[in-house]
C-alpha cells in the first residue's frame, strides 16, 4: 500500500483520493485501469465519462466499442492489453481535465506504468498525447508517430493516436485510428488471433 498526500494506491489501483475537489464532487467512483498488470501494450485515455463512472471501467461506452473493434481488427482482445486514463475521476459535464487535475493524477499513472513496464503506450487523443509528450500535439497529423517519452525516472516508447470518439464524429478518422492500433500491436509484438489466446498457444 502506498500513500501519497491524500491519495492511496494499492498495487496499480487508486483506492482513495480527494485531491481534486470538483472531481470528488462529480465522480461516483474512482475508475482504475483494467487489463494485465504485465501488459506489453497500454492504452492511455483522457478521463472517465458517464458510462465509465457508472461501471467503474475505462472505455466501456461508444468510444470503448470503437476501441474494441480496432483491437479485434488488429488481432487482439481487450483482455490482452491494459487500458487506463490520465485522470481517474469523471470531470463534471465531461469537460476536459484541468492541468491541476492532470498533475494531481500524474503520480498514479507514473506508478502504474513503472509497475507494468510496457513495450509501448498508445496515447488516445490530444489530452493524453500532450500529457505524456509534454508538448502540444496535432494528433491527426502525428497519428502513428513513435516517440520516446519520460514519466518520472522512466522512459517509454509511445505511439500517438486520435481518440476513438473522433471516428464517431469524423468518418475520415476511422482509417487513421484503425491503422494506428494495428501499427501499435505490431510494434508491441502482441498480435493474437483475437480470441484472447496468444497464437503461441497453438504450439
Ligand atoms: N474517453 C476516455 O478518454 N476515457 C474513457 O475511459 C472513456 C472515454
Amino acid at each position: 500500500m502506498t500513500s501519497a498526500d491524500d491519495g492511496t494506491m494499492e498495487g496499480l489501483a487508486v483506492t482513495s483520493c480527494e485531491r481534486c475537489p470538483e472531481l470528488v464532487e462529480s465522480r461516483s467512483q474512482i475508475v482504475n485501469g483494467t487489463g494485465p498488470e504485465d501488459a506489453n501494450l497500454v492504452f492511455l485515455g483522457e478521463a472517465p465519462g458517464a458510462n465509465e463512472d457508472d461501471q467503474g471501467e475505462p472505455f466501456v461506452g461508444r468510444s470503448g466499442s470503437v476501441l474494441d473493434e480496432a483491437l479485434r481488427d488488429a488481432g487482439l482482445a481487450r483482455a490482452d492489453v491494459r487500458i487506463t486514463n490520465c485522470v481517474r475521476c469523471r470531470p463534471p459535464e465531461n469537460r476536459n481535465p484541468t492541468s491541476a487535475e492532470l498533475a494531481n493524477c500524474r503520480g498514479y499513472l507514473q506508478r502504474e506504468l513503472a509497475l507494468i513496464d510496457p513495450e509501448l503506450v498508445v496515447t488516445l487523443g490530444k489530452v493524453p498525447s500532450e500529457h505524456l509528450l509534454d508538448r502540444s500535439v496535432a494528433v491527426t497529423k502525428e497519428a502513428g508517430d513513435v516517440v520516446d517519452v519520460r514519466l518520472g525516472e522512466r522512459s517509454y516508447r509511445a505511439v500517438v493516436s486520435v481518440h476513438p470518439a473522433a471516428t464517431l464524429y469524423d468518418g475520415s478518422q476511422r482509417e487513421t485510428f484503425f491503422e494506428t492500433i494495428a501499427h501499435a500491436a505490431d510494434l508491441a509484438g502482441v498480435a493474437t488471433d483475437g480470441s484472447g489466446q496468444s497464437s503461441l498457444g497453438d504450439f
